[in-house]
């Protein structure tokens, strides 16, 4: 049986890498998804080469009247939204003698600011509709202790987790689920600008993060979009309905609270 048949999403960041993936997924389990990215022209083209179950639109997250416009272009098409993944995210990297206001300002801005005022206007969408809902935070291992050069992104996702949290207790007596999946580490073209960075901080070369990164989890290797797949449908479905403002890890063995 399809999981999420006759429900409506519209996922973040998804023109390309783990929102993709979670796109892919849902419109397996039975559900429409609106593909919203500060991409356009990559979310038309992910939405058409998915499916007749997609649309694309473009949404910037850092941007209240581009959340607003989006969610109504969501609920036009889709009759309503009864899941949300706040995906849209970007990493940086740097010493914390060198960061720069600008940088931690626009970060904060996409993964914090961003993550909460989508989140805020999917929940009063869903509290006027009066059916309830799903909403699932993109957090990170990152957000579960600091690192050297990522000081900004970690407290960012140390914020989605805190957010996961508050608006979970918050919003459940609307019935209004909000919980976060949290990954390790996932190939793609985000940590292709993850290896980057460390190749330019750590002096390594093209590459070498990455493999060293991957041989260090647990399970034997970087995860890929399609691992966090099975943790997203769950959480969006209704086997999920008693759990409240939760965390997960999906990180092949990563971390452990
Ligand atoms: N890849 C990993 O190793 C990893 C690990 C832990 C957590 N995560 C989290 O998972 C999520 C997805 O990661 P990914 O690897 O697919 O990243 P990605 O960089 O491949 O994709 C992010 C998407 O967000 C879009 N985006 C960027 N700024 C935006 C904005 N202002 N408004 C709307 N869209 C915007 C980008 O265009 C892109 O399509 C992110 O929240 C990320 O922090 C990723």
């Amino acid at each position: 049986m399809m999981q999420l048949a006759g429900k409506t999403a519209l996922i973040t960041g998804a023109a390309r890498g783990i929102g993709r993936a979670f796109a892919e997924a849902y419109i397996r389990e039975g559900a429409r998804v609106v593909i919203a990215d500060i991409d356009a022209a990559r979310a038309l083209e992910t939405a058409g080469e998915l499916s007749d179950m997609a649309l694309g639109v473009m949404m910037d997250v850092t941007d209240q009247a581009s959340i607003d416009a989006a969610i109504n272009a969501a609920i036009g098409a889709l009759g309503g939204i009864d899941i949300l993944i706040n995906n849209a995210a970007l990493f940086t990297a740097a010493p914390v003698v060198e960061i720069e206001r600008a940088d931690f300002d626009r970060v904060f801005d996409i993964n914090v600011s961003g993550t909460l005022f989508t989140m805020q206007a999917v929940a009063r969408h869903m509290i006027e509709r009066g059916q309830g809902g799903k909403i699932i935070n993109m957090a990170s291992q990152a957000g579960r202790r600091g690192e050297p050069l990522v000081a900004v992104y970690c407290a960012t996702k140390a914020a989605v987790i805190s957010l996961t949290q508050s608006a979970g207790l918050d919003l459940i007596k609307h019935g209004i689920n909000v919980n976060a999946i949290s990954p390790g580490v996932v190939d793609g073209e985000h940590w292709d600008g993850v290896d980057a960075f460390f190749a330019k901080y750590e002096d390594k070369a093209p590459g070498q993060k990455k493999q060293e990164v991957g041989a260090a989890v647990p399970f034997g290797r970087m995860g890929t979009p399609d691992d966090l797949t099975g943790m997203a449908v769950f959480l969006a479905s209704d086997a999920a309905n008693y759990i409240v403002a939760q965390t997960y890890n999906v990180d092949g063995g990563q971390w452990m609270s």
